[in-house]
């Protein structure tokens, strides 16, 4: 899929998974619909998350890896100045035209187009998942970068020790993308190793095929 249209200085799998999540935008945003709605544990995780941010003076939260928005829209509901960046530009123009009162902007975790210390909490649910291992300490230092100092980090992600490749997507169409499964204690050695105080680590239907996992981590200042 990346043979025709990689930049130069653009990994091919991250030129694969924006183009995947372009291709598969609406059958995303359809899949998730009601997702919070059905999930109180998810809720929860959030509620944490930003009332540790107001704690410490609130400011500018970022939804990293936004998708749809639903996520930044909870963040901004529940006492936050919310925004979203995304990957994929169909992603951003579908959250845009959902939540038109939100800023979104397409942009990658890789290489955040954000100031030093600009914001106060970043929120990554499940859109790590898409960085292959030897890029993630790389993200974590762009995530560090932009926290300001006791700034608080959510990670949300597939448990596991494998890497999934999907050749079609939701609606049928092909797709190229990798989702890599980790284990907490991996998430959490990663952000210890750039200077993070893991707050929590969570798995949620352990027993299911693919439990989920959250990681709530603090910057140390
Ligand atoms: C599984 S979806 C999760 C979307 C949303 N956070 C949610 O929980 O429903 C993964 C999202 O991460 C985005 N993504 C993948 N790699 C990214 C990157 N390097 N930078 C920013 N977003 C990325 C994809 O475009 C996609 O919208």
């Amino acid at each position: 899929m990346s043979e025709n249209n990689a930049a130069p200085d653009v990994p091919a799998w991250l030129t694969d998974t924006r183009t995947s999540y372009d291709v598969d935008a609406s059958g995303y945003a359809e899949k998730v619909q009601g997702l919070l709605e059905a999930h109180p544990h998810l809720r929860a995780h959030l509620d944490v998350f930003v009332e540790l941010v107001q704690r410490d003076g609130g400011g500018r939260v970022a939804d990293v890896g936004c998708g749809p928005g639903y996520v930044t829209r909870y963040l901004q509901d529940s006492g936050t100045e919310a925004f979203g960046i995304d990957l994929s530009p169909a992603m951003v123009a579908i959250a845009q035209r959902t939540y038109p009162d939100l800023h979104f902007e397409v942009g990658t975790m890789t290489n955040l187009d954000l100031a030093a210390h600009s914001v106060a909490g970043i929120v990554a649910f499940w859109s790590t998942i898409h960085i292959p291992d030897h890029a993630m300490a790389g993200v974590i230092e762009e995530v560090h970068r932009v926290l300001r100092p006791g700034g608080h980090v959510l990670v949300g992600f597939h448990v596991g020790d494998s890497t999934e490749h999907a050749s079609s997507g939701y609606t049928g169409q092909p797709i190229s993308v990798d989702t890599h499964r980790r284990q907490a204690s991996k998430i959490s050695d990663w952000l210890r190793e750039a200077n993070f105080q893991i707050e929590s680590e969570s798995v949620f239907r352990p027993d299911d095929i693919v439990p989920g996992g959250i990681v709530l981590a603090r910057r140390r200042r």
